[in-house]
């Protein structure tokens, strides 16, 4: 038997979704980017053979259990047992595998496609396999159909290949080159909204009237088609009319609510080029878009509208 390297690691970053949620479960185009100050990582500390079991240790859910008595759909051992089946593992390996996020939980971000990639990473590490990001991105889908119900696969996309992407169901990314660096402040409203819950909310709505729903969702694909080239020209102050008017649009399927609302009407009140709700909404996090320099202001006003939380982040530039 192959000897276990001791120590294994795998990471992925979180990611906002500037323009297009809910209406990318349509078909609609969306976009989105990863977030380079925010990690989901896991360590897989080997005990050198399979026959020990593996341990589970997530603190950050108060988790430390032996993997097989977890059940087969609790979202990590669900991605230990997708990740075993892509790399045709028949057993687990033996040791502690500790899961670490700094992502905050049901709140937009894509915490659990960036907790599934990095225990699908570590476990290729551990086993010396390579994992292309395709193959990373579909087992984050996998279990993110176990969890969510139906799904458009785009956190775990832009997760996986961490870059800017344009993204359509069932269709290759799209990749998109900013040419200068974006500006964001991410505010969370403290308050969790799931995932699952929402896009079935939005889906009853849907079926309710399609002919409304469906003319709400071409509207949001339209400003994603049209955010992709401000986007990379740098045209902020376009690219922030274009995600005020899809917080709109968030808000007539129903989506926001009124701390998120408050939350937007602050940051631009206090010089943002645009903001909106980011992910599922009926909780979780909003985004600004910001000058470099105003950003400071923006976090302030954020927080004094009842924030629980506001950071900047950064998106570097890119070339092709
Ligand atoms: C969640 O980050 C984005 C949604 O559009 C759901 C999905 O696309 O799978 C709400």
């Amino acid at each position: 038997m192959t000897p276990l390297p001791q120590i294994s690691t795998g990471s992925a970053p979180g990611k906002v979704i500037l323009v297009g949620e809910h209406a990318v479960v349509y078909g609609q185009p969306a976009i989105a980017v990863p977030l380079n100050n925010l990690h989901a990582t896991a360590t897989i500390t080997s005990a050198g053979h399979y026959l020990e079991k593996l341990v589970v240790d997530a603190p950050g859910i108060a988790l430390h259990t032996s993997f097989n008595k977890l059940a087969e759909d609790h979202p990590l051992a669900a991605a230990i047992l997708e990740t075993m089946r892509t790399l045709n593992i028949s057993e687990a390996p033996g040791g502690t595998l500790r899961v670490h996020s700094a992502l905050p939980v049901a709140a937009g971000l894509g915490s659990s496609a960036a907790i599934t990639i990095a225990i699908a990473r570590a476990l290729a590490a551990c086993f010396a396999t390579e994992l292309p990001a395709t193959a990373a991105a579909q087992i984050a889908s996998a279990v993110e159909h176990l969890h969510h119900g139906s799904s458009s696969g785009i956190d775990p996309t832009v997760i996986a290949h961490h870059a800017a992407i344009c993204f359509t169901k069932n269709k290759d990314p799209e990749f998109i080159y900013p040419h200068s660096s974006l500006e964001l402040v991410i505010a969370d409203s403290g308050l969790t909204g799931s995932t699952r819950e929402a896009v079935n909310a939005v889906r009853k709505l849907h079926s309710d009237s399609p002919d409304r729903f469906s003319s709400i969702f071409a509207e949001i694909g339209a400003l994603a088609f049209s955010a992709r080239a401000p986007l990379e020209a740098g045209k902020h102050e376009m690219l922030g009319a274009l995600m005020n008017a899809n917080h709109r649009l968030l808000q007539a399927i129903g989506v926001s609510t009124a701390l998120l609302d408050a939350l937007c009407a602050a940051a631009i009140q206090a010089g943002a080029y645009g903001a909106k709700l980011t992910g599922a909404g009926t909780g979780g996090c909003m985004i600004a878009l910001v000058d470099k320099s105003g950003a400071p202001e923006v976090q302030k006003a954020l927080l004094a509208a009842g924030a629980k939380s506001a950071s900047i982040t950064t998106l570097e530039s890119t070339t092709r």
